[in-house]
């Protein structure tokens, strides 16, 4: 059985993926700030939008004409049909008033995202990040409350990218064992060439169902695409 494929559109990328990522997943983008998390969340939707699939952006981080700009600096012009939809968080509080006080938010996130799926037929979804989902949102308990939401996340049927921040100076992925409920993992991180450079490099960490490439690839953002290639040892 050959699984159907979400390309990331990431040159050289998608072939180390045996293709790309399996529909359906849910795939988190990690890395400490600055890594280029956002932009490439952003590109992966902006890539399959321009190639006629539906995506949703969700971000609780920015406002819509924020990162609309950032992200027409970096070479993605805002597309002129809907296939790419950017939501900010102040946009469902505001569409939510009423139910803000009594309602638990992580169910009108979920309500909300669903029914834009359902009605818009959105087949890819990013949040953006889960750093600022915990900030938002109180959680009673996180684990069990992020068990659902991956859970609900995994049965809309979408492919779904999940940014998610990793604190300076941590080695922990993540906090409450997304990682372990996440279908992938794709780490983002600056590396330390010599005394002066910085270079920034990716690795797919898990992929189920994915025969994939184990190693780190350096990652550059050349005008307006992404591109891997294979780090040539030190
Ligand atoms: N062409 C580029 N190559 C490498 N880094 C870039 C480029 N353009 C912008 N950046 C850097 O990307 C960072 C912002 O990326 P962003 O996606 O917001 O990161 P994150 O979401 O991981 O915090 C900025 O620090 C900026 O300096
Ligand atoms: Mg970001």
């Amino acid at each position: 059985m050959t699984v159907e494929k979400v390309k990331t559109y990431v040159e050289g990328f998608d072939e180390l993926l045996d293709g790309g990522i399996p529909k359906g997943s849910l795939v988190l983008i990690c890395g400490t700030p600055g890594t280029m998390k956002t932009t490439l969340a952003y590109s992966i939707l902006h890539s399959n939008a321009s190639n006629g699939s539906k995506s949703l952006f969700i971000t609780l981080e920015e406002d819509q004409e924020g990162i609309a700009s950032a992200m027409e600096e970096l070479g993605m012009k805002s597309l002129e049909d809907s296939n790419l939809y950017v939501l900010d968080v102040g946009q469902i509080r505001r569409e939510h008033r009423s139910e803000e006080v009594a309602k638990d938010w992580f169910d009108i996130l979920s309500k909300y995202i669903e029914q834009r799926v359902k009605e818009d037929k959105f087949d890819i979804v990013a949040i953006d990040s889960l750093a600022a989902l915990y900030s938002l949102f109180k959680m009673d308990n996180p684990r069990r409350d992020l068990y659902h939401f991956f859970g609900f996340l995994k049965d809309l049927g979408t492919t779904t990218f999940m940014v998610s921040e990793i604190p300076y100076g941590k080695n922990q992925l993540v906090s409450f064992g997304e990682d372990f409920l996440a279908d992938g993992i794709l780490l983002l991180k600056q590396y330390e060439v010599g005394e002066t450079d910085v270079q920034l490099r990716i690795r797919c960490v898990k992929m189920r169902k994915v025969n994939h490439f184990q190693g780190y690839l350096t990652l550059i953002r050349a005008d307006d695409k992404f591109i891997v290639t294979r780090v040539i040892s030190e």
